[in-house]
């Protein structure tokens, strides 16, 4: 596996490979990545993932601070599944002049889930996987379901900035009792871990409570929210999935809909979701 750590290499290296798969990561990988590059591997001549805690998404310093880095184990393990080029640029290589003051933002989007909370964040992950898809030029880039709102807005960049390249969604990846795989679960205790299993069993009761009340949706909010008491929760609730809206009413819609969940445990804030048809 070949270790490029200057966009430069990165660009002279995309140059001579047209059919690239990326997984864009900011590592301490897990089965959640794996499988990404898994399926990059199945789809593409080449398959490169990068490396790089983007500073400009964190819209919390300590959270920064904070992120897990585990660099050698990383590579073993993608070296281990057959991956071509790692690309582990570093911060003065990303943002030699700062972080940009370029800011790509979709108003509305961005002002739900995730992004009405972290203010900034999603700003900043579009501006890096911009570079990135500059820098890669993969044919096909791969991200996970769990970070929904993320995969939503990359695939709308890509689209409305005509980049060449085909943004697959991958289905959310869980432990065998169903806790959300993440980067962050490391940092529960073993009583914050089955705590955060609220999460995915209340999101999970919902998806089945969904077909069964469909016309009761103030019914099937209160137990979404019943099912994930006592955590602290930061919102909760059936979205349409293209437009990430609070669903008022079923009836007048029927859209793909999103049931989602951020919630903190141990001051760690997790994220999960379901897609319910
Ligand atoms: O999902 C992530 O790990 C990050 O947001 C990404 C896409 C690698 C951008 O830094």
């Amino acid at each position: 596996m070949r270790i490029i750590e200057t966009k430069a290499e990165m660009l002279a290296y995309a140059a001579a490979d047209h059919d690239i798969g990326f997984v864009p990561t900011m590592g301490y990988l897990h089965e959640g990545h794996l499988s990404l590059v898994r399926r990059a591997k199945a789809e593409n001549k080449k398959v490169v993932v990068s490396i790089f805690v983007n500073p400009a998404q964190f819209n919390d310093p300590a959270d920064f601070e904070k992120y897990p880095v585990d660099i050698a184990h990383d590579a073993g393990l993608l070296k281990a599944e057959g991956v071509d080029a790692l690309f582990l640029p570093s911060r003065q290589e990303v943002y030699p002049h700062g972080v940009p003051l370029l800011t790509l933002r979709y108003e509305a989007l961005m002002g739900r889930l995730c992004g009405a909370f972290r203010p900034g964040h999603f700003e900043g992950v579009l501006l890096i996987v911009h570079n990135l898809f500059m820098w890669v030029k993969p044919a096909r880039a791969y991200f996970g379901l769990k970070d929904y709102q993320q995969y939503l807005l990359i695939q709308k960049m890509a689209r409305d900035l005509e980049l060449p390249v085909d943004v697959v969604g991958c289905p959310l990846v869980r432990e065998s009792d169903g806790l959300a795989l993440s980067s962050r679960n490391v940092r529960l205790s073993a009583t914050g871990r089955k705590e955060a299993l609220k999460i995915s069993q209340a999101l999970l009761k919902a998806k089945r409570d969904f077909s069964r009340y469909t016309q009761n949706l103030p019914f099937l909010k209160k137990q979404l929210t019943t099912d994930l008491a006592p955590l602290q929760v930061e919102y909760a609730s059936f979205y349409d999935a293209h437009t990430l809206e609070e669903i008022e009413d079923f009836s007048k819609v029927k859209p793909q809909v999103l049931i989602a969940v951020a919630a903190f445990v141990e001051g760690v804030r997790l994220i999960d979701n379901v897609l319910v048809t």
